[in-house]
């Protein structure tokens, strides 16, 4: 759930912050969200934003994914880190796709492997903090696009 959302979610919540990514892809500019298919159902989710500073260098965009649990393990976000970054190539937002992956999330720091992000270092963060207040540690990697 923290890796996810942050905490728990709710429709009017979800509902609001896809109106914001709806706004965003209208115009544009900041976060932009795409929803990730397979066979046909809604598998999980990728973002970019370019406007996220923390632990970043100027030019990187930084990239989340989520996979759903009953997708897991196939490739998914894999294919869904090399989709986006061929929209952040197509549409030249951005001159390195970046991620902020704690160390202790083994599944997502495999991703970043295998979709060929290099690590830049570790970074604690200025903007996000545990429940218990302490700032989080990200090791931030990136690719060149
Ligand atoms: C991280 C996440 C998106 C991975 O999605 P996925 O579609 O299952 O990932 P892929 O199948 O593309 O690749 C996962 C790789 O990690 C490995 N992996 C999966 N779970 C793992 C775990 N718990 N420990 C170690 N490796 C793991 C897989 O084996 C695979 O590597 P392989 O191809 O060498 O076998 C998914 O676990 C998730 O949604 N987690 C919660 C949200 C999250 O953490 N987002 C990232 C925040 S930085």
């Amino acid at each position: 759930m923290r890796w996810l959302t942050g905490g728990y979610g709710t429709v009017e919540g979800t509902c609001a912050y896809f109106d914001v990514l709806a706004a965003n892809a209208a115009a544009g500019s900041g976060k932009r969200g795409f929803g990730v298919w397979l066979d046909g159902r809604l598998a999980g989710y990728v973002d970019l934003e370019p406007d996220l500073g923390d632990g970043l260098d100027p030019g990187d965009v930084n990239l989340t994914y989520a996979v759903h649990p009953w997708a897991r393990g196939r490739g998914v976000a894999v294919e869904a880190v090399r989709l986006v970054c061929e929209v952040l190539r197509t549409t030249a937002v951005g001159t390195r796709a970046a991620l902020r992956i704690e160390p202790g999330n083994a599944a997502s720091l495999r991703v970043a492997d295998r979709a060929g992000f290099v690590l830049l270092r570790e970074v604690v963060s200025a903007t996000d903090t545990h429940p218990d207040g302490t700032p989080v540690t990200f090791r931030v990697f990136a690719r060149d696009l």
